[in-house]
C-alpha cells in the first residue's frame, strides 16, 4: 500500500505545529517539523562560527549533515538537539538561513526522502507548494493576526519570555511579510488545499476536522 503524506502549511502562530504533532500521534504517522530542520542548520552555523554571508560553507554543512526525527525529537548527526535549536540566538538567524536557495534544495530533498517509505505529517511554509504539491492531503491553517499574536503572547508568558502583545504582533506581521515574499518557497495558499480558519476553534477542534478528512478518504 502507498504511504500517506499529510501536508500542512500556514503562517506563524496558525497552530500548525501543535496540530501536526497531535495528529501524528493520533494517526501513528511520523511528524516532520521542517522549520526545525532549518533551525538545525542555523544551530550548526553558529556552532562552527560560520558567517551568515558564507553561503557556500553553510550549504556544505547541510550536505554533510544527517537529520532524523525520532519520537518527535530532532537528531542532528545522531545527537538530540531539540532544545538547542529553540534558543533566541538560533531564532534570530534562522530566517536569513532559510532564504539560502541552495540550502532549501538540500533540505527539500531530505524532506522528500523522509516521506518515501513512511506515513508522515509534514508541516512548514512550503510543504503544499514546493515539497509535496501532489500530496493527497493538503491543508492551509490560518487565523487572524490578532488571534495569532494572542496565542504567541500566551505561549511566551507560559515559557517566561518577556515581550509585550504589541511587540509580538509587529514581529508576526513582519514574519508574515518575509514568509510571503521569499524568492523561493514563499508561503502561499493554494486553491487545492483545504482552508481551515482556526480563529474561533480550539486545537482539538482543528485536529478533529483534519482527522475526519484523512480517515474518510483512507
Ligand atoms: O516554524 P519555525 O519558526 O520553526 O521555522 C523556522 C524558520 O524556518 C522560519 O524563519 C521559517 C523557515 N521555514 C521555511 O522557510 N520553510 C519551511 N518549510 C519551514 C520553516
Amino acid at each position: 500500500m502507498e504511504n500517506k503524506i499529510v501536508a500542512i502549511d500556514g503562517p506563524a502562530g496558525s497552530g500548525k505545529g501543535t496540530v501536526a504533532k497531535i495528529l501524528a500521534d493520533k494517526c501513528g504517522f511520523v511528524y516532520i517539523d521542517t522549520g526545525a530542520m532549518y533551525r538545525a542548520i542555523a544551530y550548526l552555523t553558529l556552532k562552527n562560527n560560520i558567517d551568515l554571508s558564507d553561503e557556500d560553507n553553510i550549504v556544505k554543512l547541510a550536505k554533510e549533515s544527517k537529520i532524523e526525527f525520532i519520537d518527535n525529537k530532532l537528531y542532528l548527526n545522531n545527537i538530540d538537539v531539540s532544545k538547542e535549536i529553540r534558543t533566541m540566538e538560533v531564532t534570530k538567524i534562522v530566517s536569513p538561513i532559510s532564504s539560502i536557495v541552495c540550502l532549501r534544495e538540500i533540505l527539500v530533498n531530505m524532506q522528500r526522502q523522509m516521506a518515501e517509505s513512511k506515513d508522515v505529517i509534514m508541516e512548514g511554509r512550503d510543504i503544499t507548494t514546493v515539497v509535496f504539491p501532489n500530496a493527497k492531503y493538503k491543508f492551509y491553517l490560518d487565523a487572524t493576526l490578532d488571534e495569532r499574536a494572542k496565542r504567541r503572547y500566551k505561549e511566551n508568558i507560559s515559557k517566561g519570555i518577556d515581550a509585550t502583545f504589541e511587540e509580538i504582533k509587529i514581529n508576526i506581521e513582519k514574519r508574515d511579510y518575509n514568509d510571503t515574499h521569499k524568492k523561493v518557497g514563499a508561503l502561499t495558499r493554494t486553491s487545492d488545499s483545504i482552508y481551515i480558519d482556526s480563529t474561533n476553534l480550539t486545537i482539538d477542534e482543528v485536529v478533529e476536522k483534519i482527522y475526519k478528512i484523512i480517515k474518510e478518504e483512507a
